[in-house]
């Protein structure tokens, strides 16, 4: 018999109709009650065995994460909480778990305990309900693209530039550290080396993206994207995805016109899409928030948090608008910022993000015109202020519960400019001729940005720590699979 999946007879009304299906058992009630999970649902269904009429033997197997195969009879449930269950008529164990060893037991979990089992925690509901997700905001990206005809490019993981130039790149090395002469303190000659090149994990696709935005129009990369930061933040992974459009014959203001528009876009997808998913995490968090202090609970629940942001314009300011924003206020009656902003040109803290997000406008901000140096050497720039400071036409995305979500700009289309600020920010111009090429050859304005794919699944899940969020988190320690 044809397997039948757990999410196409959730709602049917179709009874008496003998079925099979396979999944893994979440509980085992009274000999009598089975809740298995197929995974293609968040919801398990029950199944009920004629315990008087089968094998003890068999009863014995089945235990909390064993696989299992059910054939039986569809019939209305009167059991609170569900429509359908499954008489059965036969049973099947088809893999044992062994209930002593088994780490996950029909209980709740902490999330640090499911991120030391990483490899065992899709089997809960809450990860089922993270990835269904995931997933739905993965596939809506390419939908929002395709639609509006953007080609998809596949930019290399392995590199011999610096998109960000900030220095923060893992190594590729085809040496083999076990089979060359080690030194006498253990230590090896250790040479960077590709095939006889210096090269590395890519930091961004969006070099090679400018190249191709340069022939298509529009096109978008989504990939991985590596940065070798010793942080330890629930914001940051070593290895994380990153969605990067870009754009030619676009200036600053169509940039954030499509940023807002992709936000909202997927976001209404979400909601749209993952309806059970989302009401799961909801409640989820509900229950979350109670156990926080009452002026720490965050004051809207996922599914009007996620409204409310489809239904306001993004907040759009400028740096130098912000910093006074800022030196002017107080994050609260009796407490100053811990890091104080006095100084036009400092780089923003994530107190002063989540500051102007979610105390003083409550909605998604961005800023725009960041000073020059605290941004990379691609940004277009702008003519200075009468006080002769230097900005560049750069637009970060701040959202609640998670600060910048977006990072991108106008680039620097004119060579003259864009070879002078390489020279004084020693970025190697010679290696990257390429690059400058094509503002040699028919250069073209043009800006881009880059999206954080997991902190839009924070924020459309609701978790609170990034590494929650992907299947297999790389950060500082965290490697082992
Ligand atoms: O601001 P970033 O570094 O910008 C770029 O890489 C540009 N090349 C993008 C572009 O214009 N095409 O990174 C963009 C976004 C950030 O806003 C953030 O959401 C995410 O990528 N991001 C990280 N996410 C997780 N862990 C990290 N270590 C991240 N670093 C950046
Ligand atoms: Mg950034």
């Amino acid at each position: 018999m044809k397997r039948t999946k757990i999410k196409d007879i959730l709602n049917t009304t179709d009874f008496g109709q003998e079925i099979n299906i396979q999944g893994w058992v979440r509980t085992f009630r009274n000999n009598q009650f089975i809740a298995i999970n197929d995974g293609s649902s968040i919801n398990n269904v029950q199944v009920v065995v004629d315990f008087l009429n089968t094998d003890d033997a068999l009863l014995k197997r089945v235990t909390t994460g064993a696989a299992v195969s059910v054939t039986g009879t569809l019939v209305e449930s009167l059991g609170k909480g569900q429509r359908v269950e499954l008489k059965v008529k036969t049973l099947e164990i088809l893999g044992d778990s062994d209930p002593e060893k088994y780490p996950l037991q029909p209980k709740k979990h902490s999330l640090e305990f499911l991120r030391e089992i990483a490899h065992l925690r899709f089997r809960t509901t809450t990860f089922n309900a993270v990835f269904k997700i995931r997933h739905a905001l993965a596939f809506a990206i390419h939908k929002f693209f395709n639609d509006k005809g953007f080609v998809y490019m596949h930019t290399p993981i392995i590199t011999g530039s610096d998109a960000e130039g900030a220095g923060e790149m893992f190594r590729v090395s085809t040496i083999d550290f076990d089979k060359v002469p080690r030194n006498d303190d253990g230590t090896v000659n250790y040479k960077e080396d590709f095939f006889g090149k210096s090269t590395n994990l890519t930091v961004s696709g969006q070099l090679e993206g400018e190249l191709a935005a340069m022939a298509f129009g529009e096109i978008y990369t989504f990939g991985p994207t590596f940065r070798a930061e010793n942080s330890n933040t629930t914001r940051h992974l070593a290895e994380f995805w990153m969605i990067e459009p870009e754009m030619a014959f676009c200036n600053l203001q169509d940039n954030m016109d499509m940023a807002e528009e992709l936000l909202k876009y997927v976001v209404r997808y979400a909601l749209d899409h993952c309806g059970d998913e989302l009401e799961f995490l909801s409640t989820r968090l509900l229950e979350e928030e109670k156990q926080k202090p009452a002026n720490d609970r965050s004051e809207l629940d996922l599914v009007t948090k996620l409204n409310f942001c489809l239904d306001n314009d993004f907040v759009r300011i400028t740096y130098t608008e912000a910093i006074e924003i800022l030196k002017n206020s107080k994050p609260n009656q009796k407490k100053q910022f811990k890091y104080l902003i006095d100084e036009w040109g400092a780089d923003l803290q994530s107190e002063h993000e989540r500051f102007l997000v979610e105390k003083h406008f409550k909605k998604p901000v961005i800023l725009t015109d960041y000073p020059a140096d605290i941004k990379s050497f691609y940004m277009r720039q702008n003519e200075p202020d009468e006080t002769g400071r230097r900005t560049v036409a750069a637009m970060d995305i701040l959202f609640p519960g998670i600060g910048e979500i977006v990072g991108g700009s106008q680039r620097e289309e004119r060579l003259d400019k864009l070879e002078q600020r390489m020279y004084e920010m020693h970025i190697p111009v010679e290696e990257m001729s390429w690059f400058l090429d094509t503002r040699r050859f028919g250069s073209a304005p043009h800006a881009g940005f880059g999206l954080g794919f997991e902190r839009l699944v924070l924020f459309v899940t609701g978790m609170t720590n990034i590494r929650d969020v992907i299947a297999f988190p790389r950060t500082p320690n965290n490697a082992e699979f």
